[in-house]
């Protein structure tokens, strides 16, 4: 395995997505190989499951199944799509990974650290970033970008308490975390966002060469 695992992370609309596809443009650009993805989702498997987690109808749904399903789109995740692109030396750059769980399920659903991380070590199969970006902005200030312009999947339509418990969440992960974290000051304009986050990334590129 000789590509490179990056991870965006982050509360609901914080910007992953816009600065997602920026940061396609600058691979294609750069005549870098790799591919994008996101969880949950990335395979037919995974976008089937990721259906059934954010359908708003599926109200019902106990935490422990949610924390299951999302688990298992990363376990067919990893198996179809990340590990055969790392094993081909690819960059693979994903829009949230286990991080997500830790955070959602693990502290604001309130199933514990422990209890989730383990689920995900089973799926993951030690399969982790090399770097992760966490895109760091208060959950106020995203739900307004988001929930304003429609009404939002199942995740997205958790109350403001839900989306502070997530983004407290990984602020204490984070602090458990070594250098593969870097946090990125969302709150700053597209540009400054997207240089912020190329800088990570081409050190960790830099690595890789090396
Ligand atoms: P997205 O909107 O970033 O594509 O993600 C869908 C929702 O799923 C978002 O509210 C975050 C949530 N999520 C979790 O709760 N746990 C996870 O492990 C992942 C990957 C996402």
């Amino acid at each position: 395995m000789n590509g490179i695992f990056i991870a965006l992370e982050g509360p609901d609309g914080s910007g992953k997505s816009t600065i997602m596809k920026k940061i396609v443009e600058y691979l294609e650009a750069n005549g870098i190989e790799f591919i994008g993805t996101r969880e949950p989702g990335g395979t037919k498997i995974g976008e089937n499951i990721r259906g059934i987690i954010l359908d708003e109808e599926n109200k019902h749904m106990a935490a422990e199944t949610e924390a299951l399903l999302y688990a298992a789109s990363r376990s067919q995740h990893i198996y179809e799509k990340i590990l055969p692109a790392l094993n081909r030396g690819k960059v693979v750059i994903c829009e949230r990974f286990i991080l997500s769980s830790l955070a959602y399920q693990g502290i604001a659903r309130g199933l514990g650290v422990d209890q989730v991380r383990s689920i995900n070590d089973f799926a993951i199969k030690g399969i982790r970033p090399h770097l992760t970006l966490f895109f760091d902005v208060d959950p106020e200030k995203t739900l307004e970008r988001k929930v304003g312009k429609k009404r939002g999947d199942r995740l997205e339509q958790e109350g403001v308490d839900f989306h502070k418990k997530v983004y407290n969440g990984y602020k204490e992960l984070l602090k458990g975390y070594t250098d593969a974290i870097k946090v990125i000051d969302a709150t700053q304009d597209i540009g400054s966002v997207f240089n912020q986050c190329i800088y990570h990334i081409e050190n960790v590129l830099k690595y890789k060469e090396d």
